[in-house]
């Protein structure tokens, strides 16, 4: 089995997800490129390599049972365990978030990508996580998850499907913490901070590598890391 660190990021073709491939593939990793559209995801993988980033294509979309099957799969055959996870694939789930008119497909949809999605791809990666010396899991999550921020209004509009599905994540991530706590995987939520991607149409503030940073800092803890946490730049995000 190779020795080389593995990592598979959902989401990888544009936005904050390229920017964390790119930046754990410059740390000379092995780095399978989750997208859900061949076009999109060959043409990522295409600009990794050409960056000198040892890229490959990992069909993935999160909302599907049997491509996240695939995907794991893949992995098994191509390297037999993974070393690091990193769940950034993400959506608002719609334009209009606005609590009491809100489109309740809209907070589906919201809800099966950010949550069901990333509980759906951790279950599949675990048994080759568990084949890692030191696995990690990084689930990209969000401030405006934090219901301390959201209760004190230091953060983002009303935001009644994307806010609350990545409250939940948080949820998630700590429960996973907890059933995880007696094995070496390191499990923590990140926030990118607001990054100008196509999410928010452009309109954030930071660029996808300052947003990626997080990430990747969450990718390369040491054994003895946190986990189920959540973390920013700036250190501990309040639940
Ligand atoms: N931008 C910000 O300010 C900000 C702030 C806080 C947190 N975040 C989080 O950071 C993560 C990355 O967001 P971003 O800003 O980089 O957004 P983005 O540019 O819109 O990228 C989102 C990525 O997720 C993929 N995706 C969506 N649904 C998917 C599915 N069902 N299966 C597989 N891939 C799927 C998209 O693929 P397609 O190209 O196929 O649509 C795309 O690659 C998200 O989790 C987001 O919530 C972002």
């Amino acid at each position: 089995m190779s020795t080389t660190t593995t990592a598979l990021v959902t989401g990888a073709n544009k936005g904050i997800g390229y920017e964390i491939a790119a930046g754990l593939g410059a740390l000379g990793w092995r780095v399978g490129v989750g997208a859900r559209d061949q076009g999109r995801r060959d043409a990522a993988v295409e600009k990794l390599r050409a960056a000198g980033v040892d890229a490959f294509g990992v069909p993935l979309d999160v909302t599907d049972d049997a491509s996240v099957a695939a995907a794991a799969a893949l992995l098994e055959e191509r390297v037999g365990r993974l070393d690091v996870l990193v769940n950034n694939a993400g959506v608002t789930g719609g334009a209009q978030q606005e609590p009491t008119r809100v489109d309740l497909e809209t907070m589906r949809t919201a809800v099966e990508t950010n949550v069901i999605g990333v509980v759906r791809v951790m279950d599949a990666m675990l048994p080759l996580l568990r084949r890692s010396a030191s696995p990690r899991i990084v689930n990209m999550s969000s401030s405006v998850g934090s219901l301390t921020r959201q209760s004190e209004g230091e953060v983002g509009p009303l935001s009644i499907a994307y806010s609350p599905s990545k409250s939940m994540l948080n949820a998630v991530t700590i429960q996973y913490a907890k059933a995880l706590r007696d094995t070496n995987i390191l499990i923590n939520a990140g926030c990118p901070g607001f990054t100008a991607t196509d999410l928010n149409a452009f309109q954030g503030i930071r660029t996808p590598e300052q947003g990626a940073a997080i990430a990747i800092h969450l990718a390369t803890l040491p054994d003895d890391g946190p986990t189920g946490g959540f973390f920013e730049d700036a250190g501990v995000v309040p639940w």
